[in-house]
């Protein structure tokens, strides 16, 4: 399902365009930075990503939802840019296309956006958390997907990705589901890998140095 664009003004027409070039920018120097994958079809990738990007120039409500995440954390927006690149990856490599892929791309750029109801000294505290500043952290999954649920044209893979990408198959993790006996959805798996085994090691954060790649 693609979502529709509402129409807009010049103003805002050039507010999207400054993102999709940040946005395909981003992109860029992120592969730049992967040389161990770079045997992988790269190309076939990054024309793939680039040409969801700039879909967005027709999807406003996608940018009506995550620049706020902008304007609140530039980290979990960078964050949310980075592992839409990595899922598409993942999700192309299993021969998602079309609308799937679409959807895959708009469910990872709107999977953290719960973490703009997190206190900001929380998300950017500069090291570990206590059991309280933990606990307002934990709330962002269920806060997105209902944040999520009230809006308009949504895809139902981006409520599923926002509730579920911090839980884990087995059904341990966060919002804790192991009594429903509800396996989590294989694209919620995917942000969660990359997420936490990619982005999460190579962006810079307040208390952590990234990793480089070999
Ligand atoms: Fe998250």
């Amino acid at each position: 399902m693609a979502l529709k664009s509402t129409g807009r003004g010049r103003a805002e027409g050039d507010d999207v365009d400054a993102l999709v070039r940040e946005n395909v920018g981003k992109v860029k120097s992120l592969f730049h930075g992967m040389n161990k994958f770079r045997r992988l079809e790269m190309v076939s990738l990054e024309d793939a990503v680039i040409a969801f990007i700039a879909t967005l120039k027709r999807e406003i409500n996608v940018l009506r939802v995550i620049s706020p995440v902008k304007s609140y954390s530039e980290y979990t927006y960078v964050h949310a840019t980075n592992v839409s690149v990595i899922t598409l990856f993942q999700a192309e490599a299993l021969g998602m296309k079309g609308e799937n892929l679409h959807d895959v791309g708009i469910a990872t750029l709107m999977h953290d956006v719960g973490k703009m109801f997190v206190p900001k000294e929380v998300l950017e505290k500069p090291g570990k958390l206590n059991d309280e500043e933990w606990n307002q952290m934990k709330q962002h999954p269920v806060a997105g997907a209902k944040y999520l649920s009230a809006l308009p044209d949504v895809p139902k893979l981006a409520m599923i990705a926002a509730f579920e990408h911090h839980m884990k198959f087995d059904g341990h993790g966060y919002p804790g589901m192991k009594r429903t006996g509800k396996k989590q959805h294989i694209v919620s798996q995917m942000v969660a890998i990359a997420a936490f085994f990619f982005d999460a090691l190579r962006t810079e954060r307040p208390s952590v140095r990234p990793w480089t790649s070999p």
